[in-house]
């Protein structure tokens, strides 16, 4: 028996990172995923591990119009959407903060948070309608409650998740609808060179290790495990938090 026998969820930047973890993990418990992303190389890599499982979308998650299209997909392919996780993320280069752009401000805000907020517009409703709750993941970060010099508006966008994350949990909670967040630590994903402004090395990872208390930087199948939890019926008294996968880093 799987943990999420018989449930369906789409996962948005599933071609890379996380959002790859998180599609096959879920998978792995008998989940259907829609896996989706705006880059279609990297979502069927994903899809390709396990295609009786997952199926990819293509979509840009700043596009309501997308969002539609990815409901409507999901339905049409699995018959129902019980988990959305919103996962795909973005980040200019680490950098002094009067140095960063309108621009990069504005895709930051736009795939972080607008993606969020068109994320749970498209998929409430349906939630709602079927009457038997659902559950949202928005994948935080540490650096919303412990915000660091050179990504001062990366963390705010995830500031703003994390205190949607609640807002939502209390809104829809009457329907039985969990919202959580998970707040990873920097992990060796495809954005580790912008977070840290340095190449992913083994030698660069270390240089971020001596304030963690377990003395290492975060692995997807950390964030992975944590959403199976929060995805399943384990977690089913849990709503509007903002679970810390950091090693004891916010400490
Ligand atoms: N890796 C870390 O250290 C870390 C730490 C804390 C939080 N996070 C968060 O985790 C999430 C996943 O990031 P990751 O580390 O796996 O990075 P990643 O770059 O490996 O994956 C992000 C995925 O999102 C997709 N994406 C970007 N913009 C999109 C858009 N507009 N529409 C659809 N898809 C889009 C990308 O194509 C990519 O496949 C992000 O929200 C990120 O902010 C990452």
């Amino acid at each position: 028996m799987g943990r999420l026998d018989g449930k369906v969820a789409i996962v948005t930047g599933g071609g890379s990172g996380f959002g790859a973890g998180i599609s096959l993990a879920f998978a792995g418990e008998g989940c259907k995923v829609l896996v989706c992303d705006i880059n279609a190389a990297g979502g069927e890599a994903t899809v390709k591990s396990d295609p009786s499982s997952l199926a990819f979308h293509k979509m840009d998650v700043t596009s309501s119009a997308d969002w539609k299209s990815a409901i409507s997909s999901a339905i049409e392919k699995f018959g129902r959407i019980d988990i959305l996780v919103n996962n795909a993320g973005t980040s200019y280069i680490n950098k002094p903060t009067v140095e960063v752009t309108e621009e990069e401000f504005q895709k930051v805000f736009d795939v972080n948070v607008k993606g969020v907020y068109l994320g749970c517009n498209a998929w409430v409703p349906q939630a709602i309608e079927r009457g038997e709750g659902g559950v949202i993941i928005n994948i935080a970060s540490v650096g919303a409650t412990r915000p660091r010099p050179g990504l001062v508006w990366y963390n705010a966008s995830k500031g703003a998740v994390w205190n949607a994350t609640k807002g939502l949990a209390a809104e829809y909670g009457p329907h039985q609808i969990r919202v959580n967040s998970i707040c990873p630590l920097v992990t060796g994903t495809g954005l580790f060179s912008a977070f840290t402004g340095m190449e992913d090395t083994p030698e660069n990872r270390k240089k971020f290790t001596s304030n963690v208390p377990m003395g290492r930087i975060g692995e997807v199948d950390d964030v992975t495990a944590a959403c199976v939890f929060m995805a399943s019926s384990e977690a089913k008294f849990i709503t509007g938090v903002n679970l810390e996968v950091d090693g004891g880093r916010c400490i």
